[in-house]
């Protein structure tokens, strides 16, 4: 699976924007996002899944529906290090965040 990820993190392009997974933790729970601008849910197009990755190795993947909101919760295990999300698309594919610490 090829996975894309943002050609320039700092000017993300309109698709990047509606693709790439945003991630925000609060303590051990982590809210992903896709994307910077909401993307579609609905039937003939949205995101699938979200996986979210500690330290390299896959904490859980949540499927979506259309009609939800693109977004899911994720409990870290206890030790820090890095993230990073993977969201896929029906018709656009798989997406990468920026890794992060
Ligand atoms: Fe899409």
């Amino acid at each position: 699976m090829e996975v894309q990820t943002a050609t320039d993190p700092a000017k993300l392009t309109e698709t990047e924007e509606k693709h790439i997974p945003i991630i925000e933790i609060e303590g051990t729970e982590v809210v992903v996002k896709i994307g910077k601008k909401a993307h579609p849910m609905e039937e003939d197009h949205f995101i699938e899944w979200i996986e979210l990755y500690q330290n390299s190795h896959l904490l859980s993947r949540k499927n979506l529906r259309p009609g939800r909101k693109p977004e899911t919760l994720f409990h870290l295990r206890g030790e820090e290090g890095s993230l990073y999300a993977i969201a896929f698309c029906n018709k656009h594919g798989a997406w990468q965040s920026e890794e992060i610490f």
